[in-house]
């Protein structure tokens, strides 16, 4: 559990007690962990591989809106309100990962409150997100928040070449556009030399270029 922000000021005797009630569990890749409306019995701790967290339309279409990656800690939310699982979570690839059950978390609350602290932090952070996500609908059109997508998962490296291994339905989801749009943005940012495609990959040679398509600052 070190790296893990939320138990990072836990006593040792504490993170012991949260060690001891944590379950290991390993997903293959393409496993599901949970579907959205699962009822939310555990937290997970993400100790290797990635995870998509994705909302399914109607139709069958996916809107991916998160990928967790360790030591990131997802399925709080149901978690604290008692309800459903708010979205779905597929593996990307293998992984392993520690839950903790409802119960023991409460517990935990219970006897070491100060824990709600980080647990506040997390969710200031998630809102955060769902702001971002909420404004960048509004405001940018499909070619920027592919854009932004890229930027996202390139990080903050300074890297002048940064790889990105992802096939282009996987980024209309992360985008939120259909395969099609995303390919026309795609192509356009590789004429215009910001980035090339090699098979899954995409390569981005241009990331101030891509930043400011994005209405990132520089
Ligand atoms: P929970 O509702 O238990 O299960 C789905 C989890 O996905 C949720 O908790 C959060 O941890 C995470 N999650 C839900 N929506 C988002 C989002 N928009 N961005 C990032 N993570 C999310």
């Amino acid at each position: 559990l070190t790296g893990v922000e939320m138990f990072a000021g836990l006593e040792p005797e504490a993170r012991q007690r949260l060690i001891a009630a944590a379950v290991p569990r390993t997903y293959r890749r393409g496993q599901l962990l949970f579907v959205e409306n699962d009822p939310g019995e555990s937290l997970i701790v993400l100790k290797r591989g990635s995870v998509a967290v994705f909302r399914t339309a109607p139709t069958g279409e996916r809107a991916v809106l998160s990928v967790m990656r360790p030591p990131d800690v997802f399925g709080e939310v149901s978690l604290l309100d008692g309800s459903a699982r708010s979205a779905s979570a597929e593996a990307l690839e293998d992984c392993s990962a520690l839950a903790l059950s409802r119960g023991a978390f409460m517990e935990l609350v219970h006897t070491h409150p100060r824990i709600l602290d980080a647990v506040m932090r997390s969710l200031g952070g998630l809102i955060r997100r769902l702001t971002d996500q909420n404004a960048d609908y509004v405001f940018l059109d499909l070619p920027g928040r592919v854009a932004k997508t890229l930027v996202r998962l390139a990080g903050e490296s300074q890297a002048p070449m940064i790889t990105i291994e992802l096939n282009q339905s996987q980024l209309a989801e992360m985008a939120g556009g259909s395969r099609q749009s995303v390919n026309q943005a795609i192509g356009s940012f590789a004429s215009r030399g910001w980035l090339r495609t090699e098979g899954r990959r995409i390569v981005v040679t241009d990331l101030a270029s891509l930043r400011r398509r994005a209405g990132m600052a520089d």
